[in-house]
């Protein structure tokens, strides 16, 4: 049943996480002699089982990058041009890995990636997607065309191809800590071969409580998976419309088409990017917000990444968005306007040694100094 609901030939319950998901899959599809092309940018798992396996192993490196360098991905031409490259070397690829989706929300369109990849002529017939973050793109339209199940057009005129791909079914479902899942659509040995390897890797002892929540998810997403994944971007079209209508001072929704002109590049519509920077540091904002209980994801210097998973609701939204407002009431009391008379006194800390004292005047270059002091970390106290 839950192959049939992502399209797989057949699906395997792991309970011992993505990280062995990914050793079993690699170890079904890798023969000995190989030669494995992999992204640089995949999960740590990845490149340790491809190390330990007996391949040659080549790498992806990304030639993307913003202009902070904080995310990077690959381009079409950079991953063709490096495979047949190899090939023309004698060094032609028996299997690919390529990680799907990014923690920060990037997709790769895979289907269209491997159509373009085969009728260029590259050899290889095995590949290996780690989808960890995208278990929920099979159950909204505009994301299931993007993920690595959705390959029919392409077995009919390929059908030496084997796809195998994971997913951290807990990252984006009701599921408990460790539920994965091995999916695979390809040849008829396709499934046997990655039995035999959940068999030699995977625990004897497999965890009944995970497995039954990998089922009781995969029996809610039959019954409610579009209306979850529909649920999760009202929850962010909620979250802008919010704020919009506060006005919060400050704080700047990042655009999230990296790499737009890439385009099998995509981006997950219920992960959301806030520039906090005028605010404050990344890090002092996150802080605050863990005093008002709400968990930051993911820091890359001060932008912000919240994840809308299906399992939160619009009291959430609210209480983030009214989080959001107070912090930036509270940074318009601590930066007052051009060339005002201040009241208070304004300290940084650390040292906590006053920068303004009441009745001096704030210019724009005390202004531009607390704004420094807010980048590099500092907390401004306004007493
Ligand atoms: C892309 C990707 N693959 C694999 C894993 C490993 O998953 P697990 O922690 O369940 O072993 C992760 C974990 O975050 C991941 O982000």
């Amino acid at each position: 049943m839950t192959a049939g609901l992502y399209n797989a030939d057949a699906s395997f319950y792991i309970t011992g996480g993505t990280s062995t998901a990914n050793q079993i899959a690699i170890s079904a599809l890798c023969e000995k002699d190989y030669i494995i092309l992999a992204d640089r940018n995949c999960h740590q798992s990845v490149h340790f089982h491809t190390q330990s396996s007996d391949a040659e192993v080549h790498y992806l490196y990304p030639d993307l990058r913003t202009e902070d360098g904080e995310i990077s991905a690959w381009s079409y031409e950079h991953l063709e041009r490096t495979l047949l490259t190899l090939q023309q070397n004698g060094k032609a690829c028996d299997m690919v890995i390529l990680t799907a989706q990014s923690y920060e929300g990037i997709i790769y369109d895979i289907p269209s990636v491997l159509e373009r990849l085969l009728a260029a002529g590259i050899s290889t017939r095995r590949f290996f997607i780690d989808e960890a973050w995208g278990s929920l793109n099979y159950f909204s339209e505009d994301t299931r065309p993007l993920t690595t199940m959705n390959i029919a057009p392409l077995l009919d005129k390929y059908p030496d191809l084997d796809v195998v791909c994971t997913h951290s079914a807990h990252k984006s479902l009701f599921c408990l800590r460790q539920a994965s899942i091995i999916h695979c659509r390809g040849t008829p040995g396709l499934p046997d071969r990655i039995e035999t390897a959940k068999y030699r890797i995977h625990t004897t002892s497999p965890s009944y409580p995970i497995i039954a929540s990998l089922d009781a998810a995969q029996a809610v997403m039959a019954e409610h998976g579009s209306e979850l994944a529909a649920h999760a971007r009202d929850l962010v079209s909620n979250f802008f419309n919010g704020l919009s209508s506060l006005k919060i001072a400050g704080i700047e929704v990042v655009c999230p088409h990296f790499f737009s002109s890439h385009n099998h590049i995509h981006y997950d519509p219920t992960k959301v990017m806030l520039n906090v920077s005028s605010l404050g540091t990344g890090a002092e904002i996150k802080k605050y917000l863990c005093e008002e209980n709400i968990y930051v994801k993911r820091l890359l210097n001060n932008v912000l990444l919240f994840n809308f998973h299906i399992g939160i609701n619009n009291q959430a939204v609210n209480s983030l968005l009214s989080a959001l407002n107070k912090i930036s009431q509270s940074k318009i009391v601590n930066t007052p306007s051009e060339m005002e008379v201040s009241e208070s006194f304004i300290i940084p800390y650390p040292p906590g040694v006053p920068l303004v004292f009441p009745g001096e005047i704030i210019d724009d270059a005390i202004r531009n100094k607390i704004n420094e002091y807010r980048k590099n970390g500092f907390l401004i106290i306004a007493a």
